[in-house]
């Protein structure tokens, strides 16, 4: 269970209003990235094909807007169908760098009828940055956002 947080009401009062599927997506990521202080880079992927594609984010340019499904923590947490936590990233043989401050990463999967159309990844600049109320606070914003696919 998730207890609710202003934010979480925010996205939620978000993906119910007419504003478009864009907008949303836009919208919930400064949501995110300008109330939670550890949340250094936020972004949306979303499944086209075999690949993930950048389609909104926050902070500094990522070199990877596009990644092939299994690749990367992005691509595994696709593969695996699950979050996934990584309290450091540098121990990760998996892990794509985009910036040399990170130091965690955590991608939850958005899931609609039990397929993957996309993922929420968030990366950190301090190491065990996320804890189990970032995993069930960002559970609920792909569940919340899987509604407007
Ligand atoms: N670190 C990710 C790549 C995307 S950037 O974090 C924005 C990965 O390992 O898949």
């Amino acid at each position: 269970m998730t207890s609710s947080t202003p934010v979480l009401e925010a996205i939620e009062a978000l993906v119910s209003s007419q504003a478009n599927t864009d907008r949303v997506l836009d919208e919930t990521i400064r949501l995110l990235k300008e109330n939670y202080a550890h949340y250094t880079w936020v972004g949306i992927y979303l499944v086209e094909g075999n690949e993930l594609v950048l389609r909104s984010y926050l902070g500094k340019p990522s070199p990877y807007v596009r990644i092939p499904i299994g690749k990367g923590i992005c691509g595994a947490a696709v593969a695996e169908r699950r979050t996934l936590n990584i309290p450091d990233v540098k121990a990760d043989s998996r892990y794509l760098a985009c910036s040399l401050e990170t130091r965690s990463e955590i991608v939850v999967p958005i899931q609609l009828d039990g397929k993957v159309i996309g993922e929420i990844d968030i990366d950190g600049d301090a190491p065990s940055a996320f804890r189990r109320s970032d995993e069930e606070l960002l559970g609920a914003v792909a569940g919340l956002l899987a509604t407007r696919f």
